[in-house]
Formats: C-alpha cells, structure tokens, sequence
C-alpha cells in the first residue's frame, strides 16, 4: 500500500512508481478508521521547508500501519535539508517507526525561488535515483538516509532564518482579474480552501498547506504571490501526470 500528497504530480509519480493504485492523503484522512495492514507501507510527499506537508504529519500522528516495513520518500527541489532525519524524528515523536526514508530530487516548484523553465531543463537523474529507491524497497532495505554536513547546516540557517517569521509570507495569494471562474483551483486544493465568488477565485488561509497546487494549475495564471517570484508567467504539472489526476488527488468538492 502506498499513500502520497501531490500539488503538482511529482510525488505521485513515484508513488505510480512504487505501487499499484496509490491512496491519496487528503481524500482518505478524515475517514473515521485509518488502520492500513501490508507487507510493505509506504508514505510520498514533497519536501517543505525540509519536512513534511502539515497534512502528512497529521496523518501518520493519526493512522494506524500494520506491517513489517514502512517507508517514506520525500520528493524534493534542490535542497531537502535533511529531510528524511526529520521524517523520521516526527515519526517517532508520534510513537512511529519508519524502517527506510530517502529523499528524491525533482523539479523545484517552489516559484518564489525558482524558474520552471530552468528547472526542467535540469537532469535531475530522476529514472536512475528512482530505479536505486526501488531495489532497496524491494529488497526491504533499513536506512534513514543521512543529512550530511552541508544539509545540516542548510536546515540549521533555515531554522534561524524563518524563527520569527510569519509562516503564512509563502501563501499569501491574490487573484488577478484574468480569473475565468473555470474552478480548476477548487478542485485541486487539497483542502477545499477556494472558493468561487461572483467575479473570481478567493483564496483562504484556511487550512492552507502552502503546496501551490492551485497557483500551479490556473490556466490564465491568475493566481499570483504577494511578494516577488521567479517567473509569473509559467507555472509547473510533472509531465507524466495529468491535471485529471491531480483533481482525482485532492478534489475536496
Ligand atoms: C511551500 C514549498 C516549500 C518547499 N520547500 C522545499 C525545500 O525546503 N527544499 C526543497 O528542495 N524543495 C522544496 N520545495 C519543492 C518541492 O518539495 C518539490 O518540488 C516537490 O517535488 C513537489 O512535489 P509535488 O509535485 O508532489 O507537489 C518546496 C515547495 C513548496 C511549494
């Protein structure tokens, strides 16, 4: 069994990759029994800010896994900081035990800092790092991947650099008045924070996981940041997956 948060697909690609009809987080996380029993468990999400999405801690705290091996892959940009020692010291805050977390490079979408266009002409050794994941998996492989010095010390300034700052600067958005109603944005929230109004979409920090799903899938790119970002006029979708199925993953409507 292996369960995933996607914004923009790249973590549902390696879930597809990893296991047959993978279970979307936010359409399961509410049901009342989340008890999962398989030979293997396995959790995919993106990297923020070096650890989880807000809404994958919430389900590992709250589900319940049966099973001999339980992993977590973290797909990330440019730097994960460290990311799988900090999956697994969440996981055990929580009175869980991960037997393999890695992370993953893929294409950064986080738009205040990066270029679309630049990063997917990045070789990011995607098939290859991915072909590596699945024979440790396969072969039920016990490691938590290492932060290493320089990821360490990139979480460490992270950490400082973001202490007193209002968490909510990454996902503050406005609404342009390109806005055609078409509702992509609702349906690709993972946690039904747009609405529609009579003249366009409305963004609420309501629950909000700041994963960009809808800033990403407006098709007028309507959606924009309230500080400055890379470049406004292209937006991100992993070319493997459909807008189809990122709606399939997160629709809350
Ligand atoms: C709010 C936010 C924060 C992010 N933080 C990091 C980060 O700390 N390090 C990193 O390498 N990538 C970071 N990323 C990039 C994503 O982790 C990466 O693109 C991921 O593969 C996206 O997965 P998805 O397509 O399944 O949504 C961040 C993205 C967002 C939206």
């Amino acid at each position: 069994m292996v369960s995933y948060f996607t914004a923009t697909g790249n973590s549902l690609y390696i879930a597809k990759q990893l296991g047959n009809e993978p279970v979307s987080i936010p359409q399961i996380i509410n049901n009342t029994d989340l008890t999962f029993e398989a030979d293997k468990i396995g959790i995919v999400c993106p990297v923020y800010g070096h650890e989880m999405p807000k809404m994958v801690k919430e389900f590992i705290k709250k589900a319940t896994f049966k099973t001999d091996y339980f992993y977590i892959i973290l797909t990330y940009g440019m730097l994960h900081g460290g990311a799988a020692e900090l999956a697994d010291k969440y996981t055990k805050s929580v009175g869980k035990k991960v037997d393999y977390a890695k992370a993953i490079v893929m294409v950064d979408n986080f738009l205040p800092n990066f270029d679309m266009v630049e990063q997917c002409a990045i070789d990011k050794k995607i098939p290859e790092n991915l072909a590596l994941i699945k024979a440790d998996i396969n072969s039920k492989k016990r490691m938590i991947e290492k932060a290493g010095f320089k990821n360490k010390m990139i979480h460490k300034g992270y950490m400082a650099m973001v202490k007193n700052q209002d968490e909510t600067v990454w996902s503050k958005f406005k609404v342009e008045d390109t806005c055609v109603l078409c509702g992509t944005c609702t349906k690709v929230c993972p946690v039904g924070a747009i609405k529609l109004t009579d003249t366009k979409a409305e963004h609420t920090m309501k629950n909000c996981q700041a994963c960009y799903a809808c800033v990403h899938a407006c098709p007028t790119k309507a959606i924009k940041f309230t500080i400055p970002e890379k470049n406004p006029d292209v937006r991100y979708r992993n070319e493997n997956i459909t807008l189809d199925e990122i709606v399939k993953a997160n629709n809350q409507m």
